[in-house]
């Protein structure tokens, strides 16, 4: 098959580029604005195209030219949610939207990573199931929903599409995934900017404060980046992965942020040599995002229907947070900036 990865250049797509590389089944085409975090990942199977997903000859070409498109574009951190509301419907919604289209009028398949957030707030003490759980968001107002509206109605339109029977189609729902590449590291105190793990290895690395958002008392299921690409692959290759949606989450790693911070201290302790003392400060999540920032208090997987296909999580949480820590650790370049 030959399968054509919009947003190769990002933290997923890079894993993804790299699994299917070293799997070497398939023929591999990404495409990105940026190619920093592909630096080192190449095979004879693979094949990078750098360009923008608003140019539209190029966009619809590589679509008529593959079997399968997996789409990863999207702004995916929580602070431009809040931040540039309508450059996320504008990226998230109409982008997308765009190669949906080119979908169906090439009759290609789309795997379309959508988000747990879809799920909005947990109004009932259950995991999220991919095709029973209903939906309850914040207001208008906070503005940081915006991000899982825009990808409700794409997954939306994609399922409808099924139904009437010209699409085919698989929705992923990731539920944050960690690992190598993983977002960006940020001078100590920063608000905003990246997502929670890069916050937190770059309080280690600067030893300034760990900030926990409205107190630390939030709860997150983390998913090894491997796990999620071994979850893509059993996707793919499964009859019963066309016209499905599915979690793709690991159930057994439910960390509060603060408990997270101390396991990140230590293991960061481990991996040095050091005993690292930052200061854990509790921080107003609006202070930190900006007006509008809503958090959901648990996300939790239920991955039976995957698990169905063959799949299962195998890494723990001190594994995916060891591993994503100690790829930092051995590539100076990327932490010389912020120290
Ligand atoms: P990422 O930001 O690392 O990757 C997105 C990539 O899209 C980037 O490399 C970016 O350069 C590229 N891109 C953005 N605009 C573009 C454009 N106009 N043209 C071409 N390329 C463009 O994010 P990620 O964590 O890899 O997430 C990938 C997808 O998975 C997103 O749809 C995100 O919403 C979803 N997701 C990820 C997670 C997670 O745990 N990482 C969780 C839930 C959902
Ligand atoms: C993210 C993004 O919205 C999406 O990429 C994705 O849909 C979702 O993860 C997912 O993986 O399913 P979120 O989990 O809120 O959402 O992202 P993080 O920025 O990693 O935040 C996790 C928690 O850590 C939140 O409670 C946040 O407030 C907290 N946090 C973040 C801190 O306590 N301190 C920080 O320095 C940063």
């Amino acid at each position: 098959m030959k399968l054509l990865i919009f947003g190769a250049g990002g933290f997923i797509g890079s894993n993804l580029a790299e699994h299917l590389i070293e799997q070497g089944e398939h023929e591999v085409v990404g495409l990105d604005v940026t190619a920093d975090k592909l630096a080192g990942i190449e095979g004879p199977n693979f094949k990078f195209v750098k360009g923008n997903i608003a140019d539209a000859d190029l966009a619809n070409k590589l679509v008529a030219d593959c079997d399968v498109v997996v789409d990863l574009i999207a702004y995916a951190n929580p602070s431009i949610y809040v931040e540039k509301p309508l450059d996320v419907v504008h990226l998230n919604f109409f982008e997308n939207m765009k190669i949906l289209e080119y979908c169906l009028s090439h009759q290609k398949r789309l795997v379309q990573y959508s988000t747990s957030e879809v799920y909005g707030k947990r109004t009932r003490d259950e995991s999220y199931s991919d095709d029973h759980s209903d939906l309850v968001m914040g207001p208008v107002q906070k503005q940081r929903w915006i991000y899982a509206s825009s990808k409700q109605l794409l997954e939306r339109i994609i399922y409808a599409h099924g139904v009437q029977g010209d699409l085919d189609y698989s929705i992923i729902r990731p539920f944050n995934f960690v690992g190598p590449r993983f977002d960006y590291l940020v001078p100590a105190g920063s608000k905003g900017g990246p997502r929670v793990f890069s916050h937190f290895l770059s309080a280690l690395l600067t030893g300034g404060p760990i900030q926990l958002v409205d107190g630390g008392d939030k709860h997150r299921c983390f998913t090894h980046i491997k796990d999620a690409c071994e979850a893509f692959s059993a996707i793919l290759e499964n009859p019963a992965g066309h016209n499905e949606i599915f979690n793709v989450g690991n159930p057994d790693t439910n960390t509060t942020m603060r408990g997270l911070a101390k396991m990140m201290q230590s293991i960061y302790g481990e991996l040095t040599g050091t005993h690292p003392d930052n200061e854990l400060i509790d921080i107003d999540g609006e202070d930190f995002y900006g007006k509008g920032y809503e958090d959901m208090d648990r996300v939790p997987p239920d991955v039976t229907k995957l698990m169905a296909l063959g799949w299962k999580p195998t890494r723990d949480l001190d594994t995916i947070f060891r591993e994503a820590i100690q790829y930092y650790l051995d590539r100076p370049d990327l932490t010389a900036a912020i120290r």
